[in-house]
């Protein structure tokens, strides 16, 4: 656990930078919306999106500098989702990294803005990646909107919204909309950073490996929802039961799903013989936060 932990620490620390730099005042100027955007995209995270990038991307061979940009894209589409998850017509979330969320600071109006800026501002990023080739670039624009859009992050989150979700594998898809998306997308911008389009086999075990992350992730989000504290998530615990949002919980005990998650755990090791990858799944399930 020490040295995957480690890893992890490294390249937050390498994206924190990046970030910081690619949203100076200089770059962004100082209106409230770019103010928001510094906030929410600085104020903290854990990076894990960028790590995934950075992950598959020396798995595969590619480009450190490709990749980079990629993790930017990567967790300024993520922080766009969060400030939206957190506006009063979603999760109503007052919280976000141990701090008021952006539409509390800032308000909704600028809140709303600040999330359309940042995806915006994801796409740009991709799209004009100088160190793969145009086309490697729109392959990974193509899905990146496939993943946020109406067939990925919108459409998890409207049924997570919803709240009809009646079975597990209900679910199951609802998770994988709203939370494997950005999982699939970080795995395979890590890929392309290699400037090569992934073949059917390549793409499918990434695809298949993103997936089961996201279950897992999403489960145990769900989980430290009921039992962790504001102070170590430094988001408000208890908002899925205020909200009446179906988590696992709605569907099993809790004892079944930490079982449930320790199997896709195992399942997820076995897909990539990399010992990173194969240790990632298991130290999500340990996460505290
Ligand atoms: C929170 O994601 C949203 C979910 C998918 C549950 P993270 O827990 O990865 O968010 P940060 O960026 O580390 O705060
Ligand atoms: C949000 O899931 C998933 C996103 C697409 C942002 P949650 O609503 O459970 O995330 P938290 O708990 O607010 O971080
Ligand atoms: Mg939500
Ligand atoms: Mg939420
Ligand atoms: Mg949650």
């Amino acid at each position: 656990m020490t040295e995957i932990r480690e890893r992890i620490q490294q390249n937050k620390t390498t994206i924190d930078d990046a970030l910081s730099e690619c949203l100076s005042i200089e770059k962004v100027g100082n209106s409230r919306v770019a103010e928001a955007v510094r906030y929410s995209v600085l104020g903290g995270g854990k990076r894990l999106r960028s790590f995934l990038v950075h992950e598959f991307s020396g798995i595969f061979g590619g480009l450190s500098d490709a990749a980079l940009q990629f993790s930017l894209a990567v967790e300024l589409g993520h922080a766009a989702s969060l400030i939206h998850d957190d506006l009063p017509c979603m999760d109503n979330s007052e919280l976000r990294h141990g701090k008021p969320s952006c539409h509390v600071r800032f308000g909704e109006d600028v809140a709303v803005l600040a999330g359309d800026a940042l995806l915006s501002m994801a796409f740009e990023l991709v799209n004009a990646n100088p160190y793969v080739s145009a086309e490697v670039a729109r392959y990974a624009v193509q899905f990146l909107s496939k993943k946020s859009g109406l067939h990925g992050m919108c459409l998890g989150q409207d049924m997570d919204l919803a709240k009809k979700c009646n079975s597990l594998n209900e679910l199951e898809v609802l998770y994988d909309l709203k939370t494997g998306s950005s999982m699939q997308v970080a795995v395979l911008f890590g890929f392309l950073s290699s400037n090569k389009i992934p073949n059917d086999t390549e793409l499918s075990s990434m695809m298949n490996y993103a997936k089961k992350l996201g279950y897992i992730f999403q489960m145990k989000d769900d989980i430290l929802d009921v039992l962790g504290n504001n102070l170590e998530l430094g988001k408000s615990s208890g908002s899925d039961a205020r909200n009446g949002t179906k988590t696992i919980l709605s569907f099993m005990t809790l004892h079944e799903a930490n079982k449930k998650i320790e199997i896709l755990a195992e399942e997820a090791s076995q897909i990539f013989k990399d010992p990173i990858l194969m240790e990632l799944p298991f130290y999500l399930v340990k996460r505290e936060k």
